[in-house]
């Protein structure tokens, strides 16, 4: 299998075990997860859980990452609670998005090739769907602790929990989120440090925790799983580089969400800072980077290595 038909394939695995935890839209509460469902079954890259279980294919031999059949009980059992990790991290992924998009916030209103949710169900519905999928991702993420069976096995549960709380929270993409947007406002003077820490926190955060989570839940020791996060912030803030370049060089058609987006918010990225050029070489440069921690570990994942030489030039 080449590396596309691959990644298609996994990507499919990824879809199937989202609408596996995705709920139903019922009783009174149907709006809400109407909305819900609509922005996470709208597609996307799914990166995050792709990562997720390539990280931990790292540790793990790779069938026993992607094993959904649950006949046998991988070594360590914690293999088997990284479908509702990936779950998890998707829905709250999806959920920042719902809200970045928001009128208060970024104010666009295309993503993944629709209409944004509070486009589509009203701002109200929109607000409260990004914090319906907060919730239920911890909710799935909870569920992990069914498939421990020693001590090790609940420790390792719980950190991959702690890892995903303090990631998306106010030490990680919402304390990216706040200084993406008081970078904005025009008393704020936004120096190179404040433009680390946004991409570090805004989006690196996330992927960090994706690739931790999958190294912990796959029994890595904490030398790797620190090693992971050095690869995933290079990754994490090359991905955001490489977003803000999108957003001045791409289109509607081929992004799936509006370009100029930036611009239009008085936005100050890499791009405005640096220039197309030197950010286009600094994409590079970090990938680089984090390929190199991956190709010294003692186990090669060449999928993961060619996921993340891609991104370097991906379109969308
Ligand atoms: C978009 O993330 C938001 C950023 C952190 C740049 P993705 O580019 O992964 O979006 P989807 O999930 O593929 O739609
Ligand atoms: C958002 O960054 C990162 C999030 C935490 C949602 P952007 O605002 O640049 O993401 P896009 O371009 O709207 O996807
Ligand atoms: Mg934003
Ligand atoms: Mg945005
Ligand atoms: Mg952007």
């Amino acid at each position: 299998m080449n590396f596309k038909e691959e990644l298609e394939k996994k990507t499919g695995k990824v879809e199937e075990i989202l609408a596996a935890y995705l709920p139903e839209p019922e009783g009174y509460q149907s709006k809400v997860l109407e909305a819900m469902a609509y922005a996470v079954s709208a597609g996307g890259k799914r990166l995050r859980p792709l990562m997720m279980a390539e990280s931990a294919a790292l540790f793990v031999e790779a069938e026993e990452v992607w094993r959904t059949d649950g006949t046998v009980v991988p070594e360590p059992a914690t293999v088997r609670a990284l479908p509702m990790f990936m779950a998890a991290i998707e829905f709250i992924h999806t959920y920042s998005l719902i809200h970045d998009d928001l009128p208060a916030l970024d104010n666009d209103d295309y993503r993944r090739g629709r209409k944004t949710t509070h486009v589509v169900y009203g701002e109200d519905i929109a607000v409260i769907a990004g914090d319906g999928l907060l919730n239920y991702a911890y909710e799935t993420a909870s569920r992990a602790f069914r498939k421990a069976v020693t001590l090790e096995d609940y420790e390792r549960t719980e950190c991959a929990l702690n890892i995903l709380v303090q990631k998306a929270g106010v030490c990680g993409m919402v304390g990216g989120q706040c200084a993406d947007l008081l970078a904005e406002r025009p008393e704020t003077e936004v120096t190179e440090e404040m433009l680390l820490y946004i991409h570090k926190n805004k989006t690196a955060a996330l992927i960090q925790a994706a690739m931790m989570i999958g190294a912990v839940l796959a029994g890595a020791d904490e030398k790797a799983v620190e090693q992971i996060g050095r690869c995933a912030e290079n990754i994490g803030v090359a991905f955001q580089i490489q977003d803000d370049i999108l957003d001045v060089t791409s289109s509607l058609e081929v992004l799936g969400k509006p370009t100029g987006s930036d611009e239009k918010n008085h936005k100050l990225t890499y791009v405005t800072m640096h220039g197309l050029e030197e950010s286009k070489r600094q994409v590079k440069a970090l990938s680089g980077e984090a390929v190199g921690i991956l190709k010294a570990f003692p186990h090669r994942n060449t999928f993961l290595e060619t996921l993340v030489e891609q991104l370097i030039y991906r379109e969308k």
